[in-house]
């Protein structure tokens, strides 16, 4: 293993893997290591490029903290979370499509009953959430868990308000026998991922804009059911075709239907204009 070069360089580096006895720790190392040195050649990286890169790579890790993870933004901005959903989530048809988790989500959410109202003093139109939870054969699922979490209309998460005491626009509700659930938001708006870190340099020096289309997040759950991971967005959003993340997906998109005033579906008295929107969920049950 001397006098090693740019044609047997690569060969060396695999044959190391030669005693690897966990065999898929192996397989995706071989790849990575190919690909990686694949990639270098291609693109004949010059000294001054591989350094750029090793310090982009250490911005990323020095902008992570308990609060910000700039390494699966890095990951959502290439593409690269939605791939790997893609692919261990081939859901069947009637199963509602899976999409990023994205760095807002906070585990613990209250638990409420269902038409209760998440938005309290947020800003943004008043809005009645509504749907069903059912099997892929279109039977509803009671006791299902919907665990929802979303930004105000100004585009900011409850995480992101540091004047905020305790948790804004975010529930968890429970399916009745009939697989229903219904609550009040506020419409939500687009906004953009943060920008203030190496990520947002990366996308400044592509061309691209940070933004995502407005959308409420979903975890969605019942036993012996697979869990899914998902948003619903708003149809007729300016970003749907250019998500920073990549995460639309058709049958997410739903109207947010808007009302002037009256008595809404589930019988508020409602003196100022409000939208309704209405989506059902699809589980695949687990194997
Ligand atoms: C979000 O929707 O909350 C999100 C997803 C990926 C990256 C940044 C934000
Ligand atoms: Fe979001």
């Amino acid at each position: 293993m001397r006098d090693l070069s740019e044609s047997n360089l690569t060969d060396a580096v695999l044959e190391k893997l030669a005693g690897v006895t966990d065999a898929r720790f192996k397989q995706v190392m071989t790849s990575l290591i190919r690909h990686l040195h694949t990639f270098v050649r291609e693109v004949e990286l010059t000294e001054a490029e591989w350094f750029a890169g090793i310090q982009f790579l250490t911005a990323v890790g020095q902008k992570c903290d308990e609060k910000r993870q700039e390494f699966i933004l890095l990951s959502d901005t290439l593409g690269v979370s939605m791939l790997v959903d893609a692919l261990n989530h081939r859901q069947p048809a009637g199963a509602t499509e899976s999409t990023v988790l994205g760095p807002f989500y906070v585990p613990g959410a209250p638990e409420l009953p269902n038409g209760a109202n998440l938005a309290e003093g947020m800003p943004g139109g008043p809005t009645l959430f509504s749907g069903r939870v059912l099997t892929v054969d279109g039977t509803p699922i009671a006791r299902a868990q919907i665990d929802v979490w979303q930004a105000d209309a100004e585009g900011f998460y409850d995480v992101q308000r540091p004047n905020l005491n305790g948790m804004r626009l975010r529930g968890k509700f429970h399916t009745d026998n009939q697989g229903r659930f219904c609550f009040w938001s506020v419409r939500p708006t687009e906004y953009p991922i943060p920008t203030d870190g190496p990520v947002g340099q990366m996308l400044l020096k592509m061309g691209r804009h940070p933004y995502r289309p407005a959308h409420i997040h979903t975890i969605v759950s019942a036993p012996g059911y697979e869990t899914v991971i998902t948003h619903v967005f708003v149809e007729g959003d300016r970003y749907l075709d250019s998500d920073a993340v990549f995460a639309v997906k058709d049958s997410l998109i739903v109207p947010f239907v808007s009302h002037e005033s009256g008595t809404a579906p589930d019988g508020t008295k409602m003196d100022r204009p409000y939208f309704t929107v209405q989506y059902d969920f699809g589980l695949k049950a687990t194997m």
